[in-house]
């Protein structure tokens, strides 16, 4: 079984339960031991939540975790007072306790909720799910497989390297990296297809700090849609589709061969590729005979305010410490610490000079005006950018004007690069902005924004 069960909140149905809770998983392999894991309802991932573009999204959580924990439902044009984040639109649920989330999927799309509480710690521990909103129409292939990606520290035991958990080695260099490549929560996991079967992948990065690449051996694969948005498709280069985290992809893929083929898919981000899932073909007789058909063009989601960058509010966003960075003083709230004073914080890097959350946001900006957010990377490693409730683009990368950039929610700056991006702050409330490699958000990488 590869495919998680959909699971639907929609309309008048009641709300959907989900509890976080310890559980065991067996990630690493059915001959190797269980692993002592953290899922929603005890599965990793969490139970994949399917709804209907515009659909009402119920979800109660109900923590049975010994930590404080919220959930947030990443990519989605969300209600402010639903988006997860504690200390700024809700308070941490205690063990025990209860919140009920209930709020309109705008857009159809690839989306995905994970834990916004210690997220460091609990999404490395298996804390987080697709949400698959679906477009108006009826389904444009054969099925549809998710293929949630995931990056684990296994200790020598075959568990979670807990002792390695806010070791400020990972902090200030690259994150947590892993050891042990899952999809779907297990390893190198058969995906029986149908010679001729067209299908849909619904790729996640949900790794805390590995940016992942993918390719699917001799298939023919074209992506559909970045971050949940439609593009037109495209087919892919030799580099695979990269997904830095947080980041998803649509990906058609068509299955050509015979019976018993075995078709790898491979992670390409290393000079070392690996297996992380495989197409068998089953012996049923093929789908269809022949190419496959026209390509797949999703409907464009609800139209939503255009651009006005002429007219917009620039904010400037230098990143900077970090190893290697030279950060030598950051501020917090106004006051001036030492990178001593601030190590002991564990804080290790900065926007703007400031380390950490503060209690100004980065900007207020008029609800519907545009907003272009100039980000400097001045450290020595990339930074996976992610804009709480609302999509942006890229407009610009090291001085150079982009057009026709995807809308996206998480968008990868190298290290030494300047990306411009524009959204128009047509959602009020108050949004992050933060750094998607979890390490870094929780050591310094992280502001807001105010849209009222
Ligand atoms: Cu997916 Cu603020 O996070
Ligand atoms: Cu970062």
């Amino acid at each position: 079984m590869i495919a998680p069960p959909w699971r639907v909140a929609a309309g008048d149905a009641p709300f959907l339960v989900l509890e976080p809770k310890p559980a065991t998983a067996l990630l690493a392999g059915v001959d190797k031991p269980a692993v002592s894991v953290w899922g929603y309802d005890g599965k990793v991932p969490g139970p994949a939540i399917r709804v209907r573009r515009g659909d009402r999204v119920r979800v109660r959580l109900k923590n049975g975790l010994e930590q404080p924990t919220t959930i947030h439902w990443h990519g989605i044009r969300i209600d402010n007072a639903m988006d997860g984040v504690p200390g700024l639109t809700q308070d941490a649920v205690p063990p025990g306790g209860t919140f009920d989330y209930s709020f309109i999927a705008p857009d159809a799309g690839t989306y995905w909720y994970h834990s916004h509480a210690k997220t460091w710690e609990q999404v490395a521990r298996g804390l987080y799910g697709l949400l698959i909103v679906e477009e108006d129409e009826a389904h444009l292939v054969d099925r549809e497989i998710p293929f949630a990606a995931d990056d684990w520290r296994l200790d020598k035991a075959g568990q979670i390297d807990e002792e390695s958990f806010g070791a400020m080695f990972d902090w200030s260099h690259g994150g947590r990296m892993g050891n042990w490549l899952t999809v779907n929560g297990l390893t190198d996991p058969v995906i029986p297809v149908r010679a001729g079967e067209r299908l849909r992948l619904r790729l996640l990065n949900s790794a805390n700090a590995r940016t992942m690449a993918f390719d699917f051996d001799r298939l023919a694969a074209q992506i559909i849609a970045i971050d949940g948005q439609p593009v037109p498709p495209s087919s892919l280069d030799s580099d695979g589709v990269t997904l830095a985290p947080a980041q998803r992809a649509d990906v058609i893929i068509d299955i050509n061969g015979k019976p018993g083929d075995t078709i790898p898919v491979w992670e390409v981000s290393t000079q070392h590729r690996l297996k992380s899932a495989r197409f068998v073909i089953s012996d049923q007789p093929p789908v269809r005979e022949g190419p496959p058909g026209e390509p797949v063009i999703l409907p464009p989601n609800p139209l939503r305010a255009e651009l006005m960058p002429n007219d917009a509010q620039h904010i400037e966003l230098v990143m900077e410490g970090g190893a290697m960075g030279g950060l030598r003083e950051g501020s917090i709230d106004g006051k001036m610490m030492s990178i001593q004073e601030l190590v002991e914080k564990k804080l290790v890097w900065a926007f703007n000079g400031k380390a950490g959350m503060q209690k100004k946001p980065l900007a207020a900006i008029p609800k519907g005006r545009t907003a272009v957010i100039n980000m400097v990377n001045k450290t020595a490693f990339p930074h996976a950018m992610h804009l709480h409730g609302h999509h942006f683009r890229v407009i610009e990368r090291d001085g150079k004007p982009v057009t026709g950039a995807p809308w996206r929610d998480t968008e990868l700056v190298l290290r030494n690069e300047q990306v411009r991006i524009a959204f128009v702050a047509d959602n009020p409330g108050k949004w992050l902005f933060h750094c998607h490699m979890l390490e870094h958000v929780a050591a310094g990488m992280i502001t807001w924004m105010n849209v009222a």
